[in-house]
């Protein structure tokens, strides 16, 4: 029976804490024993960054990355890994490039999904360009700016084509407001979106691999308070139409660590803003979910390296657009469908079994820990470098508290 021995790499910026998680649950998972029977042993590296050779061989099978979002070195270390090398990278830098959040409302618009009325606006300010006073006397067409908000109605949002974490968001109530932003915003390109204003609910899932959690949000408390346990918020019907939009996402972009924003208002499910491939699982954040999010990243993981599993840089858009451009189909056929293509290239059910048969002591593992002494300290830790001293005291209690809901939702579950 052949041996495999797996390097994961993690890619990363500022974060302790999951990865702390993730390295001390890999190295309690022990050996993984496949369909075949063949034995997988596992390490987890943190990925430096250096000079690369475009034909030096890493030594990685899979990379997590939490960095190439704004660090363009090790971005570009990925693409070498996945052209060259076949590294299976959570999540494809390609992608991510190039289908930013403006690239994502369209694809979705295209499969019918109720994105909010969207206008991109030019530029406030002219890119710096030897040959944009010309190109713009000849063909910028001067345009009304109160006008397509008045088409779109107030309130709206203005915001960046590409943004993330809020950057340069603005609600915008009046012409006034309007004009400021648009002032203001310089050479940032533009979004103008209708509001779902008065929403019920703000669902934001956060999917690894074939799993999707849906958390109740609140975008108005400061992160540690944002997501609420809440585990029946949603009726059955929103809940699975919320998990399909994010998955069907994941699978026509393939991103595979991404969260994705949903306003529900009167039963009507909108989709905001879900381009967040690798998003912020701290857990300061996620606390009560954060044990989960561990598991899926190493369940993933292993599924992925343990059966060979191929990393696919290729889209299928026709695939996903041949079901969009069906008269016949309502939106809700429209999106069973798309959930069967989500489970054929997720692997939904092959995960599952997987999981099932060759993962079942890794519930006990993660219950083990977060009852020790290495997870509290962990926590302690995360709370003095999150927050000023004087809060230290209140937060950590804020924390164990939490967990301490998760631990015992967890014995019961099972049956512990
Ligand atoms: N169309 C909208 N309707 C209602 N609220 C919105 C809308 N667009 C953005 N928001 C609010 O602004 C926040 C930030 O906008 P978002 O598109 O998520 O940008 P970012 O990528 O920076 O997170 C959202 O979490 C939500 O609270
Ligand atoms: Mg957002």
């Amino acid at each position: 029976m052949s041996d495999h021995q797996h390097l994961i790499g993690l890619l990363l910026g500022t974060e302790e804490d999951w990865p702390t998680a993730f390295e001390a649950i890999v190295r309690r998972l022990g050996t993984v024993h496949d369909g075949t029977g063949a034995a997988h042993q596992y390490d987890v590296e943190r990925i430096t960054v250096e000079p690369f050779d475009l034909c030096a061989k890493p030594r990685y099978d899979l990379v997590i990355d939490r960095l190439a979002y704004w660090y363009y070195h090790p971005r570009e270390w990925l693409k070498k890994a996945a052209l060259m090398d076949d590294v299976y990278l959570l999540n494809s830098p390609f992608t991510f490039q190039s289908m930013e959040k403006h690239a994502a409302y369209c694809a979705m618009l295209r499969l019918g999904l109720r994105v909010p009325d969207t206008v991109l606006v030019p530029y406030k300010n002219p890119p710096e360009h030897a040959k944009y006073a010309y190109t713009a006397e000849k063909y910028n067409r001067p345009f009304d700016l109160a006008a397509i908000a008045e088409r779109l109605g107030y309130p709206l949002f203005m915001k960046p084509y590409d943004g993330g974490a809020w950057v340069g968001v603005t609600m915008i109530r009046n012409p006034e407001e309007l004009q400021r932003a648009y002032d203001a915003s310089g050479q940032r390109l533009m979004h103008l979106q209708k509001a779902v204003a008065g929403y019920d609910v703000f669902a934001r899932s956060l999917s690894i691999g074939a799993e999707t959690m849906v958390m109740n949000f609140d975008p108005d408390q400061p992160m540690h308070g944002r997501y609420s346990v809440s585990h029946g918020f949603l009726d059955a019907a929103t809940g699975e139409e919320t998990v399909t939009i994010g998955k069907l996402v994941n699978a026509f972009f393939r991103w595979e660590f991404n969260s994705c924003e949903t306003l529900i208002r009167d039963g009507v499910v909108y989709p905001i803003d879900y381009a967040n491939a690798c998003p912020d699982i701290a857990l300061t954040s996620l606390h009560y979910y954060f044990p989960w999010a561990i598991k899926a990243l190493i369940r993933w993981s292993v599924f992925c390296t343990a059966t060979g599993r191929r990393p696919r840089l290729d889209l299928e858009t026709r695939r996903f657009f041949d079901i969009a451009d069906r008269a016949d189909l309502s939106y809700g056929e429209k999106l069973q469908a798309y959930r069967g293509l989500a489970n054929e290239y997720f692997q939904t059910e092959a995960y599952s079994d997987f999981c099932a048969s060759r993962l079942p002591h890794l519930d006990e593992v993660m219950l083990d820990w977060v009852r020790g002494p290495d997870f509290d300290r962990l926590l302690v830790d995360t709370v003095r470098s999150t927050f000023p001293p004087h809060e230290h005291d209140h937060f950590i209690a804020h924390y164990r508290g939490l967990l301490e809901m998760w631990k015992r939702d967890e014995e019961n579950r099972l049956n512990r």
